[in-house]
């Protein structure tokens, strides 16, 4: 793990945490220089200019040159400093595609991490080193933040709709999670840990064995039990169950666009705009069908918001996603 850049920062332990504090940094800088630069100024022409100094100031009304530095050099700073944080934004928002999904759930006042096999932890989230981790999250309750200092990244956890985040952990180590978003009593304690695993620790916790961090005393819990139902098969039972009387599963038409080959794709609507097929259109779908209806097809869709939890509802999308 690098050491902080600076004294007050945490450890950083992603390349995003890296590329964020080289900016930080350069902010820290200009704002020092222009602080010097005003106050220091102030500070020399009330001086100099004091009460009962002899001479007078000579007028002036304006200064072309001064004005159009003081302009310029200002506003290529400032276009800077966007662009920057512009490139950084998107660095922190897209997962890279190989990444490996987590699913979220916050609520009052603890974090749950679904995996994509099927297993569940509370409070910890396990996940292996040199590979991009994307968190897919939602809230059962009320807002809530997702903030990892280390990887600095931090993402709003939002009932009704899905959020994300990813980092990519260098070295196998323990970090610290906060809800950043005061949302009840027990706010403050709402607390989660990131074990970031070596290869052949990773494997072992998958195959449910007990593993030690260095560092820490205690060995992690095992895992738990190996054989679990992987979220895509929980969520093809749902789907099963409530949407094949009129959604295929296999391409064939019916009474509603088939869900084979479905999620990332563009589907025209009725109303002539287009829409792609991720988790949030998914969930705006199963809650409020009517709103997006696909070209071709009637509103038939019973609304089935209340009926399916934030975990089934992950876990029918884990299922539409698996069916390329
Ligand atoms: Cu959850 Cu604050």
């Amino acid at each position: 793990m690098d050491k902080p850049l600076f004294g007050t920062l945490p450890a950083s332990a992603s390349d995003v945490a890296a590329h964020w504090d080289t900016f930080y940094i350069f902010l820290c800088i200009i704002s020092l220089f222009f602080f010097v630069l005003c106050i220091g100024g102030m500070v020399y022409f009330s001086w100099i200019y004091r009460k009962g100094r002899p001479g007078k100031t000579s007028t002036v009304s304006h200064n072309t040159p001064l004005e159009v530095i003081w302009t310029v050099i200002p506003t290529i700073l400032l276009m800077i400093v966007f662009g920057w944080g512009w490139v950084l934004y998107k660095e922190m928002v897209h997962a890279p595609a190989d990444s490996m999904e987590v699913r979220v759930l916050g609520k009052q006042w603890l974090w749950q991490f679904q995996y994509e096999d099927g297993r569940v932890t509370t409070g910890d989230l396990f996940v292996p080193v040199n590979q991009p981790v994307k968190l897919v999250m939602s809230s059962e309750d009320v807002l809530h933040s997702f903030f990892i200092p280390d990887f600095r990244v931090k993402q709003d956890v939002v009932p009704g709709m899905f959020t994300s985040v990813w980092f990519e952990a260098k070295e196998p180590g323990m970090h610290q999670v906060y809800c950043t978003e005061y949302c009840g009593a027990a706010h403050s304690g709402m607390l989660a840990k990131v074990y970031a695993l070596s290869e052949e620790d990773w494997k072992l916790w998958k195959r449910g064995k007990e593993i030690k961090i260095p560092g820490m005393e205690k060995p992690i819990a095992k895992s738990g039990e190996t054989k679990r139902v992987s979220l895509a098969s929980a969520g093809e039972k749902i789907v099963k169950q409530y949407c094949t009387a009129c959604h295929t599963t296999d391409g064939t038409k019916r009474l509603a666009p088939t869900f084979k080959g479905i999620y990332g794709s563009k589907e025209e609507l009725t109303d002539g705009t287009t829409v792609t097929v991720d988790d949030n259109y998914i969930r705006e779908s199963i809650e409020a069908p009517a709103t997006k209806v696909t070209k071709g097809y009637s509103p038939i869709m019973p609304s089935f918001k209340g009926q399916l939890s934030e975990e089934q509802i992950s876990q029918i999308i884990m299922y539409i996603k698996s069916l390329k």
